[in-house]
């Protein structure tokens, strides 16, 4: 058995994926989430797929004491995936202390437990949000490219978590940081025992184009055909939650086996391929044989025209690659949402 991990917002969508992986390659896992917005069967579905079920703590991380008792329970705990934290763009806007407050509370409270007990190092899931729309000579999009201003709370929420991390690590604490800046994750776990779970109308493409597929709502919109692309849509870099997952395995070993070469290092995960609105819909249509209800709307306010990343660093230097096709990652999200319908 190698080390254990603590998985937090283990239940929720990317971070139940990543437990699977985690386990598989002989980690053990100790989840803790508030379930604010996933549910406790998620440990079923991870028994089912790993047949190891994960420990687990239904604790808010923003609950300082109750997080200290996780790290007191499950001694030797050396390194933590970081996922819990509200996602909604659209509600951040709304509700921006509610994001200030759980995003960026629990990663200090973490931050600050670390040492005290510790813990070698942790995973922060950033986003390419971070970037903004880069200017068109920065596409794909590196590492290294500007920050640009956050668009949104939660985009901030990001940005200000990636500083609060190398400020600390710089101040000389005794911990290692790897930040993951994800393009957009989708798709499902081939056995369809772990998935998405979009709670009311999904504000995301993905969840959205299943819905519809399945006859829960009626029509998917595109947001607009007129941007500069080719085809007029929107364009990003669609990474398989899978291969995202693995992503962090590969980080926790780069820190856990004394392999990172700076305290904080930061890699752009996904898979260096730009994907338009329209041809997502073309493979959805051939992968699963389903004929999609399509319209075109207006543009969605704040949109980005294109990003894509260029993953070279996280190819060299973690030696780990997304290469799933995109079809079949998409027969998988499809598979998942017939699972849900059952
Ligand atoms: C957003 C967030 C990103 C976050 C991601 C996953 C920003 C700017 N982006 O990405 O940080 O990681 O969600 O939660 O904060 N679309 C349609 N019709 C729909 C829904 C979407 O055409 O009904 C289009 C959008 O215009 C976009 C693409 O599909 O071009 C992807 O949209 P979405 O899944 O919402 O993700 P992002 O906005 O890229």
């Amino acid at each position: 058995m190698k080390d254990t991990v603590l998985v937090t917002g283990g239940t929720g969508f990317i971070g139940s994926h990543t437990t699977v992986e985690l386990q598989q390659a002989g980690y053990n896992v100790v989840i803790v989430d508030n379930l604010s917005n996933s549910n406790a069967d998620v440990l079923d579905g991870i028994e089912k797929i790993t047949g190891i079920r994960p420990a687990f703590e239904k604790v808010d991380c923003c609950d300082m004491k109750a997080l200290e008792a996780v790290f007191e329970k499950y001694n030797g705990i050396k390194g933590i995936i970081h996922f819990a934290a509200s996602k909604a763009v659209g509600e951040s806007v709304e509700k921006p202390l509610m994001y200030y407050r759980n995003n960026l509370n629990s990663l200090i409270n973490l931050l600050e437990l670390m040492p005290k007990y510790g813990v070698k190092g942790i995973i922060f899931s950033s986003s390419c949000t971070v970037y903004g729309q880069p200017d068109a000579e920065n596409l794909p999009v590196t590492e290294s490219a500007p920050i640009k201003k956050a668009e949104s709370p939660y985009g901030n929420t990001k940005q200000v978590n990636e500083e609060i991390i190398q400020d600390y690590v710089n101040s000389g604490a005794p911990i290692k940081s790897i930040i993951l800046r994800y393009f957009n994750p989708i798709g499902s776990h081939p056995t369809a025992y772990i998935g998405e779970l979009p709670n009311g109308v999904p504000a995301n493409l993905i969840p959205y184009l299943t819905q519809t597929a399945a006859g829960i709502r009626e029509c998917l919109t595109v947001f607009g055909d007129n941007y500069n692309t080719p085809d007029g849509s929107c364009i990003r870099d669609y990474i398989y939650v899978v291969d995202l997952a693995k992503a962090h395995v590969c980080a926790m070993a780069r820190i856990l086996d004394g392999k990172a070469e700076e305290p904080v290092e930061i890699f752009n995960i996904g898979t260096g391929h730009g994907v338009s609105v329209l041809e997502l819909i073309n493979s959805f249509e051939r992968a699963t044989g389903v004929k999609l209800n399509y319209k075109i709307g207006e543009r969605r306010a704040g949109d980005i025209e294109a990003i894509w990343g260029n993953v070279d660093k996280a190819n060299k230097v973690l030696g780990w690659s997304a290469n799933t096709p995109l079809d079949e990652v998409l027969l998988s999200a499809w598979n998942w949402q017939k699972h849900l319908v059952k």
